[in-house]
């Protein structure tokens, strides 16, 4: 069990998530992201070993499904499911797609709409191909999207696939979606319109009865919004 550790040269603290430690590292020669899920104090020890461990599982089963899909994840090297790490491709000469769009909406409207707009074509595109593969992300924000560089070429890698799973209903497709509406337009203020073009690209990514995913979509909006006037 101890050999992998020679393969892994130093390993220095890039992020600290809310459930995982993201550090760089080399794994064979290559530079790598060690991402370390931890136990959280505030639950019972051993559902918290479970919870990461189920966690780890489906991060890792994901990513590989998606890669023989064609949809871009990072390449995993190695997972030590004992301490719950998964060793796994650092892109490095990338940005998250968050930090993409602010940087871009900081500068002037016109670049950011001839921009965005592509890119979040692109986005949902990528999201259709993999709901079409009944794949579904469970958390899917700006920050959970890389964006290689040059950005121009909207290369988009998926990550922090740790809540994803395998379900071919279109209520958890739709579900998907509505949650990264939820955060995208938190982290984003006014991009509604950028989202309706993002859903465009779904569509087109999609294409295996889309208009079901997009009118579960409406009624999860509907729920949220009732919930939202009750409380
Ligand atoms: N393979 C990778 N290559 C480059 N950067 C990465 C990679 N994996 C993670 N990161 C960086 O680390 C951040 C956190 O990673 P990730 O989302 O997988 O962990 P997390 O614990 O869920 O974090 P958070 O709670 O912030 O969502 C990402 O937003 C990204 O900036
Ligand atoms: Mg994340």
């Amino acid at each position: 069990m101890d050999d992998y550790r020679s393969e892994v040269d130093c390993s220095s603290l890039l992020k600290q998530g809310a459930e995982a430690k993201i550090y760089t590292g080399v794994y064979l020669g290559k530079l790598c992201i060690i991402k370390e899920r931890f136990p959280k104090k505030y639950r019972h020890p051993a559902l918290e070993l479970s919870l990461s461990q189920q966690r780890t599982k489906s991060e890792v089963r994901s990513m590989l499904r998606c890669r023989t899909q064609g949809i871009q994840t990072p390449a995993v090297f190695f997972v030590n499911t004992e301490e719950n790490k998964i060793y796994m491709e650092y892109v490095n000469d990338s940005v998250t797609v968050r930090d993409y769009i602010i940087q871009v909406q900081s500068s002037s409207d016109d670049a950011a709409s001839s921009l965005l707009k592509p890119l979040a074509y692109k986005i949902g595109e990528k999201l259709g191909k993999m709901h079409n593969k009944n794949i579904i992300h469970g958390d899917l924000t700006t920050s959970n999207m890389l964006l290689r560089k040059p950005v121009e070429n909207l290369d988009i890698v998926l990550i922090d696939f740790g809540l994803s799973y395998i379900n071919s209903t279109n209520e958890d497709k739709g579900v998907d979606l509505y949650v990264l509406e939820r955060a995208f337009l938190s982290t984003h203020p006014n991009t509604e319109s950028l989202f309706s073009v993002l859903l465009d690209g779904y569509q087109n990514g999609y294409r295996n009865g889309v208009g079901d995913v997009v009118r579960k979509l409406n009624e999860v909006r509907l729920r949220g919004r009732k919930r939202t006037m009750v409380g």
